[in-house]
């Protein structure tokens, strides 16, 4: 119920009005996030890497209302891939596909993935697409698929989520061109009738979904692929839930798999401890690093997802 009515809220332009507002609630969202700059991002991923940890940078923002705005988010995007490379940090990028035009012109989303895809590329970058609601969810399949088969890029990836019924088969056709996947749960609301109402359904799912990734990685030749050029591994559990992280990592053992064919990634600010402690361990970590000035909707889906960072964010109002 609560994490409904969060997840509406992330959606309502009055609440973000309100909510953005508040210079206390900026201070409590900038516990996610990694500073409203570029510079503060590539700090924090100097940081990340210091650890021993990899990052993947996120430019906050989604559902981009014009083509221009779409447009200029994708020449910011450029301008973080062209700053990974100069400062020499270990990131890769995520991207949400209606920052990028999704949901106004599919043509446009195809002609800014590109440009972002190909100088990913010239950098050595690997791109990663985040998954949103189920309306983005099969033009977002088919513009990756666009970008494999059409443009013939490799270092380029999926996020699938297991509450989804239809991932089961989601999966077993993109194994079959060996994607590399980042499995989570999913974030969005979406009604019974194509998501598991339950959280003990979609746990279990998502061991049955990672299942599939591991024995995939046992019959695929690595992750360098034919030009010498090595990406993340087929499989990437993209979650800090402690059975879901240890069920990936006994499976990859009895398969025999090497810790490098299981990455963990867990998002900027969430169970540190745990990231530190699997990177100790000599599990390849890597971190969600989201930034900039559009960090309310990211913020409430992080509020819905723990209600005691609902409490947290209320205390710290009443404190002020
Ligand atoms: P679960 O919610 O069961 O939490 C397990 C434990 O983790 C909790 O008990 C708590 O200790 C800790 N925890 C989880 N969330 C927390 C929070 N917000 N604050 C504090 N502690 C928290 N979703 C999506 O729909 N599309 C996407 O592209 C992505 N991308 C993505 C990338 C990465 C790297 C991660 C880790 C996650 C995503 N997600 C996502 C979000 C994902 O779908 C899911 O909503 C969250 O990861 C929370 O689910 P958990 O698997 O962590 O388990």
């Amino acid at each position: 119920m609560l994490r409904s009515i969060l997840i509406y809220f992330s959606q309502a332009d009055w609440m973000r009005r309100l909510v953005t507002g508040w210079g206390i609630a900026r201070k409590v969202a900038l516990r996610f996030v990694a500073g409203e700059t570029l510079d503060e991002a590539i700090e924090a991923v100097k940081k990340i890497n210091e650890k021993g940890m990899l990052a993947t940078l996120d430019q906050l923002g989604e559902h981009t209302e014009n083509a221009d705005q779409a447009y200029s988010t994708t020449e910011d995007i450029l301008v973080i891939l062209d700053a990974i490379e100069q400062s020499g940090v270990n990131a890769g990028l995520s991207v949400k596909l209606s920052q990028i035009g999704l949901t106004l012109d599919q043509k446009l989303c195809e002609e800014n993935l590109t440009k972002i895809i190909e100088r990913a590329k010239t950098h050595g970058i690997f791109v990663r697409i985040d998954m949103e609601d189920s309306e983005c969810l099969e033009p977002t399949i088919t513009m990756y698929w666009k970008m494999r088969n059409t443009n013939g890029f490799e270092n380029v990836g999926m996020v699938i989520q297991s509450y989804l019924y239809r991932s089961d088969e989601d999966v077993a056709e993109l194994l079959e061109a060996d994607t590399r996947i980042r499995m989570v749960k999913g974030a969005y609301k979406e009604p019974p009738e194509i998501a598991y109402p339950k959280k003990k359904d979609v746990d279990l799912a998502f061991d049955r979904l990672v299942e599939m990734m591991l024995q995939r990685e046992t019959v695929n030749d690595g992750s360098v692929n034919h030009n010498g050029e090595s990406w993340p591994p087929i499989t990437a559990v993209g979650s800090h839930d402690e059975a879901r992280i240890n069920y990936a990592i006994q499976r990859a053992n009895s398969l025999g798999l090497t810790k490098e064919k299981v990455e963990i990634q867990m998002l900027y600010g969430i169970r540190r401890d745990l990231q530190e402690e699997l990177a100790h361990d000599g599990y390849p970590v890597r971190i969600y690093v989201p930034f900039g000035t559009e960090w309310y909707p990211y913020f409430m889906r992080r509020l819905a997802e723990r209600p005691a960072n609902l409490w947290f964010f209320i205390s710290s109002l009443l404190r002020k």
